[in-house]
C-alpha cells in the first residue's frame, strides 16, 4: 500500500525543508505539492490561504498520505489550526496534519545569548503574530522582532533570487529588521523560500549575527514525532523514490526544483479537483 508522507508548500520553498527532511528520514515514501500556479500566498488573505491549503491537503489525503506536513510558515499561521479543529475530523479522521511553526519556536530562543531573535517572513506570517505569540510562550525571555519581505517570495518564484536585482530588496529588509533593534544576534529565516536567497542575506548581516533555517529543525522535530507517535509511523509506506506534484506546469517546475533539490527532480501536474 501506498502511503506517503506529504510535504506541502505554496511552491518551491517547501523544498528546501523537504530536503533536510529527506536526508534525515530517507526510508520513507514521500509526495511533494508545490501550488505554484497559485503561489505567493503570503500576501493573501486568511480565508484565501486557508481554502487553497485545506484543498491541498484534500488532494494529498486522496492521494494516500497519512500525514501532511504544511512545509510552509503562512499556511500554518493560517490554515493549520483550522485545518486540524474544524476539518480533519470530518474529512480525514485518523489522518494527521502538522505545521512548522511551533517546532521553531520551541528551539530559536536556544541559538540566541543576547535573547532578541529577529524573524524574517511573508506578510500573512508576520500579521498573524504566530511566531510572537508561539516564542513568548516557549521563551518567554526573548524578545522578538520581526519583519515582512513581501517580495522575496515572488522573486524565488520566478527564477530572480540570484539576480542583482534581488539584492536591493534583500537589503533593504535586512536593514530594516536589524534597527528595530541592536541586539538581534539570531536571525530565524520563518519562510521556507528564504533559505535560496540564504547568502544574499547573510551578506548583509554582520558576522557575528546567527541565520537559522528551518530544514534542520523540522526535520529532527519530525524524526521525534514519529518516534512517539507509532499509530502514525506504521501507516507510512517505504522504500519508493519521492514523488513531486506542482499545479502548475511540470516542465517549468523541473529545472528550479531539481537545483533546489540536489536531485533531478521530475514532477507531475495536480489537478485539484476531486
Ligand atoms: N514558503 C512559504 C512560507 O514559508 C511562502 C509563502 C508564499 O508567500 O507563498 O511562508
Amino acid at each position: 500500500m501506498y502511503a506517503p508522507i506529504g510535504i506541502f508548500d505554496s511552491g518551491y520553498g517547501g523544498l528546501t525543508v523537504f530536503r533536510s527532511i529527506y536526508e534525515r528520514l530517507p526510508q520513507y515514501d514521500y509526495l511533494y505539492l508545490g501550488d505554484n500556479a497559485r503561489a505567493p500566498y503570503g500576501t493573501r488573505s486568511f480565508q484565501t490561504v486557508y481554502e487553497y491549503t485545506l484543498q491541498c491537503v484534500e488532494w494529498m489525503f486522496r492521494k494516500g498520505c497519512p500525514l501532511v506536513i504544511l512545509a510552509c510558515n503562512t499556511a500554518s499561521a493560517r490554515a493549520l489550526r483550522t485545518i486540524q479543529q474544524q476539518d480533519l475530523e470530518r474529512i480525514a479522521p485518523g489522518k494527521r496534519v502538522l505545521g512548522i511553526i511551533r517546532p521553531t519556536a520551541e528551539v530559536i530562543g536556544k541559538y540566541s545569548e543576547s535573547g532578541v531573535v529577529g524573524v524574517l517572513a511573508t506578510k500573512g506570517t508576520i500579521q498573524s503574530q504566530s511566531y510572537n505569540v508561539e516564542i513568548a510562550h516557549q521563551f518567554p525571555d526573548v524578545s522578538v522582532y520581526s519583519e515582512a519581505c513581501p517580495l522575496w517570495v515572488p522573486l524565488v518564484e520566478a527564477g530572480e533570487h540570484e539576480s542583482a536585482g534581488a539584492d536591493y530588496f534583500v537589503r533593504q529588509h535586512v536593514r530594516n529588521l536589524l534597527a528595530h533593534h541592536s541586539g538581534i544576534d539570531t536571525v530565524l529565516l520563518a519562510c521556507t523560500h528564504y533559505p535560496l536567497l540564504e547568502a544574499k542575506i547573510k551578506a548583509q548581516l554582520p558576522e557575528q549575527v546567527r541565520l537559522i533555517s528551518q530544514g534542520p529543525i523540522v526535520a529532527a522535530s519530525l524524526a521525534d514525532y514519529l518516534a512517539r507517535h507509532s499509530e502514525i509511523e506504521r501507516q507510512l509506506s517505504q522504500g519508493r523514490p519521492p514523488v513531486f506534484y506542482t499545479t502548475d506546469s511540470p516542465e517549468a517546475f523541473d529545472g528550479p526544483a531539481s537545483r533546489f533539490m540536489g536531485a533531478p527532480v521530475q514532477s507531475l501536474h495536480a489537478d485539484l479537483t476531486p
